[in-house]
């Protein structure tokens, strides 16, 4: 198959961008009829930022699956859509041709409905990294439950607060997960996770680790027994749910300025035909490649380029269940080399992690499969960027530095391998249908070139977020009321003087951890819950693998144990409450924090003597005790 909307030369990208702004109804409209739609759209797009109103396809029905497997059958039922590395390189890889991927999502399809699962249902999924967390994706979107899948690195309560927030009556999961010399035990952590969510129905539990589990009668059952059945039954096809184009395809919850996570949802129609135009585009897909994206599937990367955007382009996509660095520093070149990968998409911070081990896990490894390289979650260093193209790229592969957000679905703003220009540290050009602007304090748009601002974009594309789950006010006050009748991201950008945008980081509470996304509040409100803790605040300081570390000044007052045990303690709750992935890097005693006189924390202090900028503290004149700023300083980690 080649895709006919696939740009070809700068020229083309060029001429695309205009006739997207122009008429986007048009532009879009043109892309959209190559997928499968059961019914037609009645109107491409209708839309109000005020509200926000955002419906893409209005009108039409259909459903992803048939898009992303079923359409594919005719010229690629023996084609692998999927292929699975495991953790343990010793273990067997395996392989899923499309008719095995069809076969197996409209088994599990059955369970789901066997299982109570109907339309609209909230599926929450937290598995590992294996072919079934595919399938199960893939089962609740045939079946039109609306998935939410939970990255394997959150606690039991951050779990029960998504099942909370969802009302999710439905959890699939699976015994255990791999992860380098770990064994994660996926199940024990959900079974914490439900005795403060007694709503949840049933369980469904498939066996990878093989680790000893508890299966609570009338709520718990295993994934085989359950396929077991449906094959019994001699009713393999299951007829994919209709689907309105705005009906919810999932959530996925991420984390804000405030506290609590938010619940993204998107919409079935928009996500499918934008995710799948920017993977064809940004990679320049050729059909049969094999694309390696080394996200987590709990990630939204994950679900855009692992699961939909490839599958409903017909390629082959990779999925690894281990670390990069797990036997050793040389698992990415191996897993390229076994398998010929194309396409390799990862995370800066991978990237500067195995730098850090050298080049000699490069050795003898054939990397000239190796079409197209990509990056994502954060800003790349530029030296980062120049290691990936010598050492893996060979100054061969374009390097694709892809901006977005789970907020967006899809990349927004990236350079297009190897036919728009790159340019290391940029992420370049907006795609087609992306309008972005810079803004100043005042919401006043930015208009010249060389200068920075606050990103936004100025009208809809078809991944847009819909909303925040049970709360739409939020996702208004959150995107859209900061500047009127823009969409806010949340993120700093220079514009140089092609036009070429450079993000410089979040201008919010957020911290991007290793590519992962934490906020400030969220890690506070986890130390505040230790016993001992008065007060606390949180905020980013520079790290070289991960990017930003977390370092947290925390008043104690409890007497238990010496300092060192203190920080101990502090890590374990925050472990505790959301994740080993939000662990403090630094953890400061400090006897007070500066405040002004209304009470404010005065976080611009504590991130520059984080930072190591203690001479230059700017005005401290408004702080109610300015005296504690000496104490901090003095305290320093
Ligand atoms: C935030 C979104 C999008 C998938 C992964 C993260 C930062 C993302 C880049 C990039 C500089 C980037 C932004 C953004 N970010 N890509 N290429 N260059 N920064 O998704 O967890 O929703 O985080 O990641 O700060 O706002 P996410």
């Amino acid at each position: 198959m080649s895709y006919p909307y696939q740009i070809n030369s700068f020229d083309e990208y060029q001429s695309a961008w205009k006739k997207s702004v122009e008429d986007p109804a048009g532009f879009w409209g043109d892309i959209a009829q190559h997928f499968q739609w059961k019914k037609p759209w009645e109107t491409v797009l209708e839309w109000n930022f005020k509200d926000p109103s955002i419906k893409w396809f209005s009108g039409a029905q259909l459903n992803i699956t048939e898009n992303c497997i079923d359409r594919h059958l005719a010229d690629k039922a023996n084609q692998p859509a999927i292929i699975w590395e495991p953790n343990d390189p010793k273990e067997h890889h395996r392989m899923l041709t499309y008719a095995q991927l069809h076969l197996k999502v409209n088994q599990f399809a059955h369970v789901l409905k066997n299982n109570g699962v109907k339309k609209g249902d909230r599926v929450c999924i937290y598995m590992g990294m294996i072919p079934e967390l595919a399938i199960a994706v893939l089962g609740c979107a045939r079946a039109g439950a609306v998935h939410s899948v939970v990255f394997g690195g959150f606690s039991a309560q951050s779990i029960a607060d998504r099942l909370q927030d969802a009302q999710a009556e439905f959890v699939i999961t699976c015994d255990g997960a791999f992860r380098g010399a770990k064994d994660i035990p996926l199940k024990n952590v959900i079974d914490d996770a439900l005795i403060s969510c007694p709503f949840v129905k049933r369980v469904i539990v498939y066996t990878h680790t093989r680790s000893a589990v508890s299966m609570i009668k009338g709520r718990d059952v295993w994934w085989e027994d359950e396929v077991r059945k449906v094959e019994t039954a001699g009713n393999p096809d299951f007829p994919a749910e209709v689907m309105e184009a705005e009906d919810p395809l999932f959530i996925l919850y991420t984390s804000g300025s405030t506290g609590k996570p938010k619940g993204v949802v998107h919409s079935c129609g928009g996500y499918m035909v934008y995710t799948n135009y920017t993977f064809i585009n940004v990679f320049q897909y050729k059909s049969q490649e094999v694309h390696f994206c080394t996200a987590d599937i709990g990630w939204i990367t994950g679900h855009s380029y692992i699961l939909y955007g490839p599958l409903s382009a017909g390629a082959t996509t990779l999925i690894f269940e281990g670390i990069p660095t797990y036997p050793d520093a040389g698992r990415f070149w191996d897993i390229v080399d076994k398998f010929k990968v194309n396409i390799l998409y990862t995370a800066p911070t991978a990237i500067r992690s195995l730098m850090a081990f050298g080049l000699g896990h490069l050795q003898n490894k054939d990397l000239s499969s190796l079409r197209v390289l990509g990056t994502v979650g954060e800003p790349i260093n530029e030296e980062a960027w120049h290691w990936y193209d010598e050492h893996i790229g060979k100054k061969r592969c374009p390097i694709v530095d892809t901006w977005w957000q789970t907020e967006t679905g899809g990349v927004l703003i990236s350079n297009m391998a190897g036919i728009t220009p790159s340019k290391p540290s940029y992420a370049t050009l907006p795609m087609p249908g992306v309008q972005p602007i810079l803004v100043d304090e005042k919401g006043d748009e930015i208009l010249e070139n060389n200068v920075t601002g606050n990103l936004c974009i100025k009208t809809p594309w078809p991944a847009t977020i819909r909303t925040t789950y049970g709360d739409h006010e939020r996702c208004r006050t959150n995107y859209f009321a900061t500047y009127e009748n823009l969409y806010f991201t949340g993120d700093g950008a220079f514009r140089d003087e092609n036009g070429y945008y450079r993000i410089t980081g979040r201008v919010d509470d957020v911290l991007n951890v290793s590519g992962h996304r934490i906020g400030t509040a969220e890690v506070e409100n986890a130390i505040n819950m230790h016993a001992g803790v008065v007060e606390s605040a949180v905020v980013g300081y520079p790290h070289d693998v991960k990017g930003q570390g977390i370092y947290a000044y925390v008043i104690y007052n409890g007497t238990h144990g010496d300092e060192a045990m203190v920080r101990k303690d502090i890590t374990a709750t925050v472990s505790r409450i959301i994740g080993p992935i939000a662990k403090p890097d630094k953890i400061q005693l400090v006897p007070g924090l500066p405040k002004t006189r209304s009470g404010k924390i005065m976080r611009r202090i504590l991130r520059k003597i984080a930072e190591g900028e203690i001479e230059n503290l700017g005005d401290t004149s408004t702080l109610l005790d300015p005296l504690v700023v000496e104490e901090i300083k003095k305290g320093r980690i």
